[in-house]
């Protein structure tokens, strides 16, 4: 069966689901996304990535396209029409199609944006291996721009992140500013040590994780200590443990940092517990 995508009003086959080569999202990556994790066909924290979608939009002066309820409106038909059980729903929003290249916003009274929207099958993504064998990671420099916080199709960078991890024989990469941990290619990054949960404080050098509030939120709640403030690579490389969140990974253990074993090379209590308590939880408010 044909995967059923959005395109600006349309639910199409995806052979049919086309932009225009003119579209920015395409020539000038002016464009911002969101995924959203759908388990037992229910949407995970919709909430929270409405609202940081809302954010991304007003920090880069681009419209919203359809309102809020029309937007769950639509993550719900996709889930619908493709039958998704587990899996993500990706969702794109660029300035839109001015029917030319210029490197000057288009006037939003003649050009709409364009949105995007399809889905990707995930079966038992719950149950990732990877969750049971933890992550191995490297660490590259941090080149990224300086608006992290605002969750861009700019992923070249830690595409080309991803594939340096793959070479050298591990799962992905955490970034490096001035010998400090900002986050992952595509996730939030956090250290263990003494009982204490450790993750880099919100500003615009990282992406306001949604899975990272629920997560805190969660720790909190469990009585577990957190604390909000950048960590060295060399202060992770000595971690009781270490581990990632994501809306595509929820909480993924790290037991490796540039070739250094982490504890005893498994997942760490915590980083387990956490992926635990994160699951049940989100499936019981999932809509
Ligand atoms: N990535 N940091 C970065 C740079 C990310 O790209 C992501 C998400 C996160 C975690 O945010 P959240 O918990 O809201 O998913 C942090 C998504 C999953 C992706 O690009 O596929």
């Amino acid at each position: 069966m044909s995967r059923i995508v959005y395109v600006n009003g349309d639910y199409l086959p995806e052979e049919e689901a086309k932009v225009s080569v003119f579209d920015r999202g395409f020539l000038m990556a002016d464009a911002v996304y969101e995924v959203t994790s759908v388990l037992d066909g229910k949407l995970l924290d919709f909430e929270g990535h409405a609202a940081r979608l809302a954010r991304s939009l007003s920090e880069l002066d681009m419209q919203a396209p359809v309102g809020h309820e029309e937007l769950l409106e639509i993550h719900r038909e996709l889930v619908k029409r493709n039958d998704l059980v587990d899996g993500m729903i990706y969702l794109q929003v660029t300035r839109g199609n001015p029917g030319d290249r210029d490197f000057v916003f288009p006037d939003p009274e003649t050009t709409r944006p364009t949105l995007v929207l399809f889905t990707q099958s995930k079966p038992g993504m719950a149950d990732a291996p990877m969750s049971k064998t933890g992550a191995k990671i490297i660490s590259i420099e941090d080149i990224r721009w300086g608006r992290r916080d605002i969750k861009t199709v700019q992923l070249l960078y830690p595409s080309m992140g991803k594939m340096a991890a793959k070479k050298a024989g591990c799962d992905d990469a955490w970034l490096i500013e001035d010998g400090f941990v900002t986050e992952g290619t595509s996730n939030n990054a956090y250290i263990v040590k003494g009982g204490r949960i450790i993750t880099r404080d919100l500003s615009h050098d990282i992406l306001h994780g949604i899975t990272r509030a629920a997560v805190l939120r969660f720790a909190r709640e469990a009585q577990m200590e957190v604390v909000e403030r950048p960590f060295t690579i060399a202060e992770a490389k000595e971690a009781d443990e270490a581990f990632t969140t994501s809306a595509s990974a929820f909480v993924m253990p790290v037991v490796e940092i540039d070739g250094v074993t982490l504890g005893d090379g498994k997942p760490g209590p915590i980083a387990k517990r956490l992926r635990e308590i994160y699951l049940e939880e989100s499936r019981k408010t999932a809509t």
